[in-house]
């Protein structure tokens, strides 16, 4: 299992944009994007035009969360400014199979979020609809808190899961991820690296993307 690294810039430099993903940019499978209503999460971020902006500049691929109440009501928007990933929370929404399924006939991968403490049992009827899950390993909102050591046996049980099912899952982890934590969510069966603090707060966030990059899960 290949990992991919998605740079998360929440922890960019919000006035040198350009400049922080230029540093990423070679290295980087993606970039994630937060949107924050300040009601799900008590925080406000950006919103499209920050990702049409993007896309203009940059060929890579945009992987944007949405941390908003109602996402039905946001979808079309980033899909018009060019996401290319798109994932709401099952916290929020009460028709999710219809969501994911608005967002793929639209052209954009979608995918589904779960905070820490939300059930994987919350999938047991999406997993035909969906390939890529994100388990938040933070509460969200911030950016550089510290990672949830239960969220391990969550990545390992849906990875389990997954290989049991025959399910081809990209396991997406995002929150608290740095060097020292990637090797534990790669262990547990996440392939897919978001970070901010991790990459952005780094003195080498090249460095850190290419040995984020050199981790392997071992089948078990
Ligand atoms: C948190 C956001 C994350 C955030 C992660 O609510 O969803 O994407 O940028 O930041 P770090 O990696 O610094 O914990
Ligand atoms: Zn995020």
């Amino acid at each position: 299992m290949k990992i991919q690294v998605f740079p998360s810039i929440l922890s960019a430099d919000l006035l040198n944009m350009e400049k922080s993903i230029k540093l990423v940019e070679e290295y980087s499978d993606a970039l994630h994007i937060d949107i924050m209503d300040g009601h799900f999460v008590p925080n406000l971020s950006y919103g499209p035009s920050l990702v049409k902006a993007i896309k203009k500049k940059f060929n890579l691929p945009l992987n944007v969360h949405l941390m908003v109440e109602k996402p039905e009501l946001f979808v079309d928007m980033f899909i018009e400014s060019g996401a290319d990933h798109l994932g709401f929370h099952i916290e929020n929404t009460y028709h999710p199979q219809r969501l994911l399924k608005y967002i793929r006939d639209h052209k954009v991968r979608p995918f589904i979020t779960l905070n820490p403490s939300t059930s994987l049992s919350t999938l047991d009827y999406l997993l035909g609809e969906v390939d890529l899950v994100l388990l938040m390993t933070v509460n969200p909102g911030y950016g550089g808190q510290e990672f949830l050591p239960f969220c391990l046996k969550k990545i390992r049980d849906l990875r389990e899961r997954a290989t049991k099912e025959g399910i081809n899952l990209d396991i997406m982890v995002d929150g608290g991820i740095d060097l020292k934590t990637a090797s534990l969510v790669v262990e547990a069966g996440a392939n897919i690296l978001i970070s901010g603090q991790g990459i952005f707060g780094s003195e080498d966030p090249k460095n850190v993307i290419l040995k984020m990059k050199t981790l392997t899960y071992k089948e078990v």
